[in-house]
């Protein structure tokens, strides 16, 4: 699944296919997964690199490019051909339309028309009659204070959703400078951030998977920088890059996000479909997370997304109730994961996610229901969980808990 068209272009022609090129590369609906000058070597360009569409440019040689087609075809039948020419003849339309080509653009070609053009092939390609969506979903996780959990729950969504064989999902550890996804997920990986994001115009999909980690569950990850002097390599612009290529390449993908809140961090949040902002139940955790509100308050892009998730809940020592704490900071809480510190710390010591270490624990099943409802899955009514030990916050558990008995609860 992909919100974008995965394209492949030949136009033996290099000053158009510079401008074809020009053109769809600022359109956001389209990556550029090949081009080609040749069309006796497209069908193999096409055979090796798997685009969703071919978009072939037919005043280089039309009788060429129709026996091209018809090699598309039968080679790659899953690849849309898309046809682009000067000419308005009929005769030659109607060939390209036998030949198996889904549109037919005059050229010069008209912006509007082009993305008209692709979207209707995405939509082909990706929005099925089961109306299942297409498109990648972006889950920033941000925190309130270090060590308040990002990086436990951001690897534990990411191996949850990777599980499902429907998704592909990739993790970029974005604590540029102490990261430790790798660690949780006992991966050595050999590239991290700073291949990707300095190869980031030259990579292709199937480059991009090899300069990632995979885990056992299928998560891929991308790893922070390995030196501190890397660091100034990752700028908002090559995270832009980064993320572009990402969300062409997977259904899912999982940003753990730095507590410094930097250019990137807030591009980051700027580029996500959802911002879980994980918090704990103490003063200093607290007075944190209404100043990044506040601050975030002021972020059209970032404001609205932004889901808080009060981890460790049951903690006794120097806890504020789940009540003081919505009202201090004057919104819902939208999940709760309880404490459970020994399960957590093996999780990370193990290198094994949590349905590995403690399948039944009620912090993994909490994780679990979390990730079903950021991937807009129906979750299963109420689920028993461990009593938090403090009052107050046993008083109030049911009221924040998201998909109450007998209810059922779901993401937009
Ligand atoms: N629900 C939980 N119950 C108990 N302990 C937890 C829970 N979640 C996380 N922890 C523990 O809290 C500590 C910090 O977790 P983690 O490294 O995931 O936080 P972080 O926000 O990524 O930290 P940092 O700011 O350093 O990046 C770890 O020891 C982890 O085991
Ligand atoms: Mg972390």
């Amino acid at each position: 699944m992909s919100n974008v068209l995965r394209l492949a272009i030949v136009d033996p022609n290099d000053q158009s296919r510079e401008t074809l090129k020009t053109m769809l590369l600022g359109m956001d609906i389209v990556w550029l997964d090949a081009e080609c000058s040749r069309y006796e070597f497209f069908a193999d360009v096409v055979l090796q690199s798997k685009p969703d569409a071919a978009l072939i440019s037919l005043d280089g040689g039309p009788d060429r490019a129709i026996v091209l087609m018809d090699k598309l075809r039968s080679s790659s039948p899953d690849c849309a051909l898309l046809a682009v020419s000067k000419s308005s003849d009929g005769q030659l339309i109607l060939k390209t339309i036998r030949a198996g080509v889904k549109e037919f653009l005059p050229l010069p070609l008209d912006v509007e028309e082009l993305h008209s053009a692709l979207e209707r092939v995405l939509q082909l390609k990706y929005g099925g009659a089961d109306g299942k969506s297409r498109g990648c979903r972006i889950i920033a996780i941000a925190g309130a204070t270090g060590g308040v959990g990002c990086t436990s729950i951001a690897v534990n969504i990411g191996c949850n959703l990777a599980r499902n064989a429907e998704n592909s999902v990739a993790l970029v550890d974005l604590d540029l400078a102490l990261g430790d996804a790798d660690v949780f997920l006992d991966l050595i990986p050999d590239y991290s951030l700073v291949d990707v994001t300095e190869n980031a115009s030259r990579l292709d999909f199937q480059l991009l998977r090899k300069s990632l980690t995979k885990h056992s569950s299928g998560l891929y990850l991308l790893p922070r920088p390995v030196q501190l002097q890397d660091l100034e390599l990752i700028t908002p612009d090559g995270l832009r890059k980064v993320i572009g290529l990402l969300r062409a390449s997977f259904s899912h993908v999982v940003l753990d996000i730095s507590k410094s809140y930097t250019q990137v961090d807030l591009l980051a949040l700027e580029l996500s479909n959802e911002i879980i902002l994980m918090v704990q139940l103490d003063l200093p955790c607290l007075r944190n997370m209404v100043r990044l509100l506040m601050s975030l308050q002021h972020l059209e892009s970032v404001r609205e997304k932004v889901k808080v998730v009060v981890n460790r809940v049951g903690l006794e020592s120097g806890q504020i109730s789940l009540k003081k704490a919505r009202e201090t900071i004057g919104r819902e809480v939208f999940f709760q994961i309880p404490n459970d510190y020994r399960t957590m710390v093996e999780m990370r010591n193990n290198g094994q996610p949590l349905t590995e270490q403690a399948p039944k624990a009620a912090v993994t099943l909490a994780v679990q229901q979390l990730t079903d409802l950021l991937a807009g899955v129906q979750i299963a009514p109420k689920q028993e969980l461990e009593k938090p030990t403090d009052r107050s916050t046993a008083n109030n558990w049911l009221s924040f808990w998201p998909g109450k008995a007998g209810q059922k609860a779901k993401v937009k």
